[in-house]
């Protein structure tokens, strides 16, 4: 268990050790108990947490500021235009400011160079950085995701086969954070992980594929990609499934993405698709989903899909990592 994790950033998951996130899980896991229990945990008594959005969310901002008021502080929700941010205050002065007021910040921006955007605010910070989502990866999710994996496994995840498939869901194009978040973090915990792709359009930027691959051969486990839904599906463990647009090939030019994404229709996850996959496999889903584009309503709300408590355990390893990185254990910084 690691004692030394006051201060932490948390940018992206590879930047934690695999003991470090254990370290969380178990945190984690405590505070769920004490919240199930209605124990009062006031861990982070009168400190305060920022949290910038520089767009909008249900989940991410909730898990924060309900997590944070839960551990005894307090979320100020900020977003550009409500702060000089919008009016091209430097990272270095905004975030030098709020450090001494407060003692943790979280950042949202998944337009392309948000992460170089929250790498900056890093740079410049004494108090803990987290990003709360950007266009390389969303490790706040991935987190949650691999608890609630570890919760329905019973911590036996070897060998176990997770998919993580592209969905025709349209209208917009999605980033690639969530994706990229998953393929490189479930190799370390034991995971086979399969990415089914309509075709080579749609993989996800060289540099996640090559830390999944490199992830896998390290901790002795699988990385593959399949361009077909049913094959993706065949033996699976655990189905997450969710839309991105075919970034590397259109950049940012959303007509033509759209266009592409609509020339692949019927990758959705349905009760055929979830009948080939293992006994006992759980359909997962970072939200919000597409009903009807990327699951039936039939598998959204079967026994086997786990996205409500996906949701949940947002908050709970969110809550740990902030216990964890604005508490009062030593700092190693
Ligand atoms: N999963 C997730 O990040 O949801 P929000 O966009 O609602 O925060």
């Amino acid at each position: 268990m690691q004692t030394t994790l006051k201060g932490k950033h948390f940018l992206c998951e590879q930047d934690w050790t695999n003991e470090e996130l254990e370290t969380l899980f178990k945190v984690a896991e405590e505070l769920k108990m004490r919240y199930l229990l209605g124990q009062e945990t006031e861990i982070l008594k009168n400190k305060s947490l920022f949290m910038l959005f520089y767009e909008e969310s249900t989940r991410t901002r909730n898990a924060f500021e309900c997590g944070i008021t839960q551990l005894g502080g307090h979320g100020n929700y900020l977003t550009p235009k409500a702060t000089q941010v919008g009016h091209g205050e430097t990272p270095q002065d905004t975030v030098e400011v709020l450090g001494r007021m407060g003692h943790g910040i979280g950042i949202r921006n998944t337009l392309v160079g948000g992460h170089d955007i929250m790498a900056n605010f890093a740079k410049y910070s004494k108090i803990p950085v987290y990003n709360m989502q950007c266009d390389l990866w969303h490790p706040t999710q991935s987190i949650a995701d691999l608890f609630t994996i570890k919760e329905k496994f019973h911590n036996e995840l070897k060998g176990r086969k997770f998919v993580i498939s592209w969905t025709s869901a349209g209208q917009y194009m999605r980033p690639l954070s969530m994706a990229q978040s998953l393929i490189t973090l479930m190799p370390r915990f034991g995971l086979d992980v399969t990415l089914a792709v309509p075709s080579k359009d749609f993989e996800l930027m060289p540099m996640a594929m090559d830390m999944a691959r490199a992830n896998a051969e390290r901790y002795g486990s699988k990385f593959e990609v399949v361009n077909d839904m049913d094959t993706a599906c065949e033996g699976a463990d655990i189905i997450y499934a969710k839309g991105w647009g075919p970034i590397m090939t259109v950049g940012d030019d959303e007509k033509a993405g759209v266009e592409m994404i609509e020339a692949n229709p019927g990758w959705c996850v349905d009760s055929r698709r979830m009948a080939l996959a293992n006994p006992g496999a759980i359909y997962m889903h970072c939200m919000p989903f597409d009903r009807g584009q990327e699951v039936t309503d039939e598998v959204a709300d079967s026994a086997q899909s786990v996205v409500y408590d996906e949701a949940e355990n947002r908050m709970h390893t969110i809550k740990a990592l902030m216990a964890l990185t604005m508490g009062n254990v030593q700092s190693r910084r």
